[in-house]
């Protein structure tokens, strides 16, 4: 399949075209570099710099004869979505807006659309299903639903061909690609940089939540079975499958699981304090992925933690400051 992977110079857009290249897929990426780096842009891949929002670039590039696109490029800071919701409306819906165009126009119909657990909010329930309530915190979970949901009507409208699926905390590295966010707010980076003394002490954002060691408990799901997951149902989009599906790990640790496990992977002590808890960060989020796996025929490699913390570590000893082109 030749398949547009809009985004492929960000986290897990690069670790998902790596992937479908090595299943022999022909990728074009599209990004505009406003987050994603060039460096990590997959050798000898197809790529167009350019933004969503312009209608002409994007319809160039569809009428290349794409099979399918997959769609990651979004802004996905919890914080700024919320300090600036026009921003993530703006680039993120209106972004896919113009791509549906641009595919719609150019009769592309297989779409595989990143999206997260950011669209069920603060659930009440500690095993997240699909069916589970839709009730997002944040702007940027409203963006993510808000497209979910326009995939549906257009999937009515003029047979797009739609799988969304709702990552919970991506995490780990490949050995070309890895994580790096400007600025970094995710637990893994901040844990190495901490114990690396590339930063202060990490700050675990409070331990009096209703959890075994009172801090927050999430699903860490190596970016390599998110990868695996994203060919699969690439793959499958002609078969009908379509809809949501949640991709974890299936078992949630805590902050200072995370950080146990990572200083036994380092040998390195993680320097941190206490300090108060973050807004809006819910006590446990934890995904059941059991339909990811009945149908797309989905198995995780990595259930444990200390592997993905492994992988971050290398990459990260590897590019101690991030992709430098
Ligand atoms: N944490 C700390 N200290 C830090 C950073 C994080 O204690 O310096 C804690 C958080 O409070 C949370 C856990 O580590 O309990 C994980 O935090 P992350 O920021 O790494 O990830 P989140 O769970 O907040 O967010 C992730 C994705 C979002 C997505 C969300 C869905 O990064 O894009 O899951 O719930 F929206």
């Amino acid at each position: 399949m030749r398949v547009c992977v809009t985004g492929g110079a960000g986290y897990i857009g690069s670790v998902v075209t790596e992937y479908l290249v090595a299943a022999g897929h022909e990728v074009v990426i599209v990004d505009n570099l406003s987050t994603g780096h060039s460096g990590a842009v997959t050798d000898n891949v197809e790529f167009h710099k350019g933004d969503l929002l312009d209608r002409s670039f994007i319809e160039s590039v569809l009428s290349g004869s794409i099979d399918a696109v997959c769609h990651f490029a979004a802004f996905s800071q919890v914080g700024e979505s919320v300090a600036d919701p026009l921003k993530y409306y703006e680039n993120n819906v209106s972004g896919a807006i113009s791509l549906l165009h641009a595919m719609k126009t150019a009769g592309v119909t297989d779409f595989l659309f990143s999206s997260t657990a950011a669209v069920y909010g603060e659930p009440e329930e500690t095993l997240i299903e699909e069916t589970s309530a839709l009730e997002p915190v944040n702007a940027y979970g409203n963006t993510k639903l808000a497209i979910e949901r326009m995939l549906q009507d257009c999937s009515k409208a003029w047979g797009l061909r739609p799988l969304s699926l709702r990552y919970f905390n991506a995490a780990g590295a490949t050995k070309l690609h890895g994580e790096d966010h400007r600025p970094e707010t995710h637990l893994i980076p901040l844990v190495l940089d901490a114990a690396l003394g590339r930063r202060g002490e990490l700050v675990i954002f409070g331990d009096d939540y209703s959890t075994p060691d009172g801090t927050c408990i999430r699903d860490y799901i190596h970016v390599k079975d998110l990868a695996t997951a994203h060919v699969l149902g690439l793959e499958q989009l002609s078969d009908g499958i379509t809809g949501a599906l949640n991709l974890g790990n299936g078992q949630g640790f805590s902050v200072l699981q995370v950080i146990e496990a990572a200083e036994r992977v380092m040998g390195i002590e993680v320097p941190r304090r206490i300090g108060e808890r973050r807004p809006g960060d819910p006590a446990v989020l934890v995904a059941s992925s059991g339909n990811a796996e009945r149908l797309l025929g989905w198995k995780r490699e990595y259930p444990e933690i200390e592997p993905i913390i492994k992988d971050a570590f290398g990459w990260r000893k590897e590019h101690p400051d991030g992709y430098t082109a």
